[in-house]
């Protein structure tokens, strides 16, 4: 009796008890991982990184559309997760102004080293890099107003344990926001596994101590969508 309690407390406590993972023959774009009814995809290599500063991008992405549904402030403290070459992170350093600060999480060191010179060249100084592993990006706790999460969650070969991690250092009432390419739909030219839909990002989502507040489909390919901490 005594040795159940001792098992089953430590996830009640938690609020929240971990999804299973299972395993697929995997599909080209994945790893062969499930979690929650969908296969986890690849890690983009570094070797992709001039697509993510392709110029269409302003266009298919309309970054200026998603920074307005995030609604920054001056002085905030946001962690852009999977920055990759930092797209997103200088915009939000500019947003975020002097006063505040933007962590840039990446697990490649070759992304960090990218990103670290496209700061340098876009004048954002309030930005800091940090090389995260795959369960843990490296955060201070209870630190960020908001986590940003553009077109990487999909990737996350540990997804329960990444944004249990995240959901630690984002602050109580803070927010975590998912940007990811809309699944089903046809006029998003995406490979299947690289986009989700709103219902599956709920799902893995309140998994955690976070509560749905809004979605954004005002987007040409994306959405947003938007959780609090409670
Ligand atoms: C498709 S890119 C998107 C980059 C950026 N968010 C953008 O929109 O330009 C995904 C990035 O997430 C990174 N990544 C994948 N898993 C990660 C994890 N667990 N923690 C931090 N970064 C991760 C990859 O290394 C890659 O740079």
């Amino acid at each position: 009796m005594w040795l159940l309690l001792a098992l089953v407390l430590p996830a009640a406590a938690a609020g929240t008890a971990a999804p299973p993972y299972t395993t697929v023959a995997a599909s080209p774009d994945g790893i062969g991982k499930v979690y929650m009814g969908r296969e986890i995809s690849h890690v983009m290599s570094f070797h992709g990184a001039p697509w993510l500063e392709r110029d269409e991008r302003l266009d298919e992405e309309r970054p200026d559309i998603v920074l307005n549904a995030l609604e920054l402030k001056a002085n905030m403290t946001v962690a852009d997760i999977g920055a990759g070459t930092g797209f997103y992170t200088w915009r939000i350093a500019h947003r975020v102004g002097a006063g505040g600060m933007v962590y840039a999480v990446d697990v490649q060191q070759e992304m960090i080293k990218a990103l670290g010179q496209q700061m340098a060249r876009r004048g954002a100084a309030n930005v800091r890099p940090v090389l995260g592993t795959s369960a843990d990006p490296k955060l201070p706790p209870n630190s960020l107003d908001l986590a940003l999460l553009v077109d990487v969650y999909h990737e996350f070969d540990q997804p329960y344990e990444m944004l249990a991690a995240i959901v630690r250092a984002v602050k109580p009432g803070g927010r975590v926001a998912f940007v990811e390419f809309r699944a089903n739909d046809s006029q998003v030219p995406i490979k299947p596994l690289h986009t989700m839909t709103e219902a599956q990002v709920k799902s893995e989502a309140t998994v955690h101590p976070l509560e749905w507040v809004r979605t954004a489909s005002n987007l040409p390919w994306q959405h947003v969508i938007v959780f609090r901490k409670r």
